[in-house]
């Protein structure tokens, strides 16, 4: 078992170390905000991630894993480095990779000789070099083991991956990576560390691009008049397909898939290669949240002007807490624009994200004398709700199901005009 340091106790970072002390390893997670780490050594989370809470009370119990203030009392006695700082987007939809270089930074002057730091941030092609450069430390490895969890299901994904992708300068450096995986099944891919940082990007913008193609597939279908939920079924049985990132939403948000698709559009841009494809797929998404709008206008003949809408969701999807780049904070600032008063609920929002946003405690409180209700998050309780209900409560009987998540038979027989979408 080895002895890990985890810099950054974000959804990866916290993920990455609770996994880590249930494999086994020591395992002590730094943070630089010291109301953070107390919390967490209490298993306080600041995160909100189905089942992470419970492991990380284990790994407190079990003496395997701490949190401290600082990369230095973390990383003195370690052999393993991970950075799981921010990579926020910066200018030009390149990363900024501001975080990453300062911890860098001090690493070096803290690791003992022979770790190996390892990138697990999302960071550009190229970012190993140039974390070596701030490590100044000839004698420490720079590796790349990019994480592919999704929030929500992290754990899940953490403890079943669909591949570990370990990317270091020699064979023997990359296999000591992928050991400390030990107790997990997946197959290991062994690269480079350029390669393996393009593998982090290039699965995003594909899931991205896929994301993209299905909303305009689902577009189509309501023009031709078939079914995008049926579509999406039959295409998915294919293997080369999937049935994975197949569903037609309100637009793909989250803190990952905008911003590593921009970061590639942008490493394409200045690499002089063509990105054509992802290009696309970034329009095709702000499309797809316009056309939402337009479906909500649509719903309201006499115009969003003075209307009260309800809105079901405002986190990017279900099952977290996390509001960035959310579609339906994007939807809704329109709906606001056009001057419409917006109701929202989500069970994981307790504070108005946007100005002017009036929040409900209950969904069907949300619908109190709306013209028109929006599922934009496809929070599943949201599914089991009485419609008959919401009718009675609703001035308008309008639905528009960015997530065709209700049951649409059961909102006709609510006596609602029903909108999916694809459908
Ligand atoms: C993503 C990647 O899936 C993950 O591998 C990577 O490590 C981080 O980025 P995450 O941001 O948690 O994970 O979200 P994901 O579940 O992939 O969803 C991204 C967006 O696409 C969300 O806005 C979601 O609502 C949307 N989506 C996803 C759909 O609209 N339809 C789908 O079928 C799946």
């Amino acid at each position: 078992m080895s002895n890990l340091a985890i810099i950054g106790t974000g959804y990866v970072g916290l993920t990455t170390g609770a996994v880590m002390a249930h494999l086994g390893h020591q395992v002590t997670c730094a943070d630089l905000d010291p109301a953070k780490v107390e919390k967490l050594n209490q298993a306080e989370l600041h995160i909100y991630e189905p089942g992470l809470r419970e492991l990380v009370v284990a790994g407190l119990a079990s003496g395997r894993l701490r949190f401290v203030v600082g990369a230095a009392e973390a990383a003195e006695a370690c052999e393993f480095a991970f950075l799981c700082v921010q990579t926020p987007q910066g200018a030009d939809g390149e990363a900024d990779l501001t975080w990453v270089l300062a911890a860098a930074a001090e690493l070096g002057h803290i690791v003992p000789p022979g770790t190996v730091v390892i990138n697990k941030s999302t960071v550009p092609v190229g970012s190993a070099a140039r974390v070596a450069a701030a490590l100044a430390r000839p004698d420490v490895t720079v590796a790349s083991n990019p994480e592919f969890l999704r929030e929500g299901t992290a754990l899940a994904d953490c403890l079943n991956p669909d591949r570990i992708v370990v990317g270091a300068p020699d064979v023997a450096a990359a296999q000591a990576v992928a050991a400390l995986y030990d107790g997990i099944t997946a197959p290991v891919v062994i690269t480079d560390v350029t390669s393996a940082e393009m593998i982090k990007y290039a699965s995003n913008a594909f899931l991205a691009v896929k994301l993209s193609y299905v909303n305009e597939i689902a577009a189509l279908c309501e023009r031709v008049g078939a079914d995008a939920l049926d579509v999406v079924q039959g295409m998915g049985f294919d293997q080369r397909i999937g049935k994975d990132a197949l569903k037609p939403g309100p637009g793909w948000g989250g803190s990952c898939l905008p911003k590593d698709t921009a970061a590639l559009a942008h490493m394409a841009a200045t690499a002089g290669a063509p990105a054509g494809v992802l290009q696309a797929a970034m329009h095709a998404n702000n499309e797809q949240r316009r056309r939402v709008v337009a479906k909500v206008t649509a719903a309201v003949p006499n115009g969003l002007h003075g209307a009260r809408v309800a809105v079901w969701g405002l986190t990017f999807k279900a099952n977290t807490d996390d509001l960035r780049d959310s579609p339906s904070l994007a939807v809704i600032q329109v709906l606001q624009q056009l001057g419409a008063t917006v109701v929202a609920h989500d069970p994981q929002v307790e504070a108005a994200p946007l100005e002017g946003l009036l929040l409900a405690s209950e969904p069907l409180l949300a619908c109190e004398q709306a013209d028109v209700l929006v599922v934009l998050t496809e929070w599943p309780q949201f599914a089991a709700i009485d419609l008959a209900e919401a009718a009675a409560r609703m001035t308008g009987r309008e639905i528009v199901d960015a997530r065709n998540l209700l049951d649409r038979s059961a909102a006709v027989a609510a006596g609602f005009h029903y909108v999916g979408l694809g459908r």
